[in-house]
């Protein structure tokens, strides 16, 4: 009996140690990075906090538009701990995203952060879909001011609905959310991975994988 609890126990661990991903708790008041450090950890290396100033927890420039004439008509300026250093150990990043008329932020994940994004000025359709097997659709058209939450690590999207452009700002759960693109990621992975595996994987004919591949 209480070998079984313990397995239980045991079992409970490694299934949340799985689902959740999310930064660590902070065990000082702040660890702004010290972008020069060559030391390697899980995170970046804090600067001396007496040589911290007030200049390190501001970050400026997110009132400028993205420039959307690319493919996906669509620019997301992410602002992470690379960009902000002051965000090392406290897991929050944030970004602005620029939609042109009928622009997407194409299908994505963060794999370590939840999302909550709140549109500034335009109309978007956002959508996500849950984990397999239900594999379920969940959209919504939001307006100025709606605000959307995309749980962490769940495949999403933006499109941009109305007539002219879109903006939108999103807080994220992670110093260092990461964005996977699915479409870049299959497609585009470097090196590719093979056709025939995604011919099968996606029950598509070679040829369009190979043209999907030639596009990414
Ligand atoms: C950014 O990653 C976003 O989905 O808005
Ligand atoms: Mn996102």
């Amino acid at each position: 009996m209480a070998s079984q609890f313990a397995l239980l126990l045991g079992l409970l661990a490694i299934t949340c140690s799985v689902a959740f991903a999310s930064d660590n708790n902070p065990l000082q008041d702040f660890c702004v990075a010290d972008n020069s450090s060559s030391v390697l950890v899980n995170g970046l290396v804090c600067k001396d906090p007496k040589l911290v100033e007030a200049n390190d927890f501001l970050f400026r420039g997110l009132h400028l538009a993205g420039n959307t004439s690319n493919a996906v008509g669509s620019k997301v300026n992410l602002v992470n701990v690379e960009q902000f250093p002051a965000l090392n150990t406290l897991g929050i990043s944030m970004a602005r995203v620029d939609y042109a008329p009928l622009g997407i932020n194409p299908p994505h994940i963060h794999p370590r952060a939840t999302e909550i994004l709140t549109v500034i000025e335009g109309s978007l359709q956002v959508g996500f879909v849950t984990s397999n097997p239900e594999n379920r659709f969940i959209t919504k058209l939001l307006q100025k001011g709606d605000v959307f939450v995309f749980p962490m690590g769940l495949i999403h999207f933006q499109r941009n609905v109305g007539h002219g452009n879109a903006l939108a700002i999103s807080a994220l759960s992670s110093q260092n959310p990461g964005i996977i693109t699915i479409a870049n990621a299959v497609f585009g992975s470097k090196p590719a991975i093979s056709s025939d595996l995604l011919s099968k994987a996606f029950q598509a004919d070679k040829n369009i994988i190979v043209r999907m591949e030639s596009q990414f």
